[in-house]
């Protein structure tokens, strides 16, 4: 018998402390929440994905009549990254969340996304710093892993 535990731990800036090497991404995440299209849920998400070639490619939540159809930001922007750009590896994912204009406090994934960015990370064998952006202050965690402890992989 034998006893795991999962710990991590994340820094939590407040918004005029965070590392200026965040800036544009935290910025494209925002920007990225014009691109909503949440009719039903009134509640927007944006999330910018930088690449390790530099590019920066952002997705937005896209709610569909048949509630199931919607797609979160963080899936549309990874399934963009990996379209358009396959062989390249993602290096952070930014997520902001925003009701009309006001950006709300950070969230943090949904277990589909943590799925998705995970299964990024095995894929890749690197880690992808999530930044979880909020009204006052941003969390940065530096593995997608930690948020889907004991994460399903068929190491297909
Ligand atoms: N949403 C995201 O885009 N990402 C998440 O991680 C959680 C939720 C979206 C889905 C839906 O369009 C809206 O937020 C409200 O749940």
């Amino acid at each position: 018998m034998k006893k795991d535990t999962f710990a991590f731990s994340f820094i939590e800036y407040n918004n005029d402390e965070v590392p200026a090497l965040w800036y544009n991404l935290i910025e494209k995440a925002k920007m990225s929440l014009g691109g909503s299209n949440s009719d039903y849920s009134h509640f927007k998400v944006g999330a910018a994905v930088l690449l390790e070639n530099g590019v920066v490619v952002c997705g937005a939540n896209q709610e569909n009549v048949s509630f199931p159809c919607s797609t979160c930001a963080e899936r549309s922007a990874l399934n963009y990254a990996r379209s358009n750009y396959p062989n390249v590896n993602v290096t952070a994912i930014a997520i902001v969340a925003a009701r009309g204009d006001e950006i709300e406090d950070s969230i943090s994934p949904c277990g589909l996304c943590r799925q998705s960015i995970v299964d990024v990370e095995n894929r890749q064998q690197s880690c992808i710093t999530v930044l979880l952006v909020g009204k006052f202050a941003t969390r940065i965690i530096d593995s997608a892993g930690f948020l889907l402890p004991l994460a399903f992989d068929a190491k297909i």
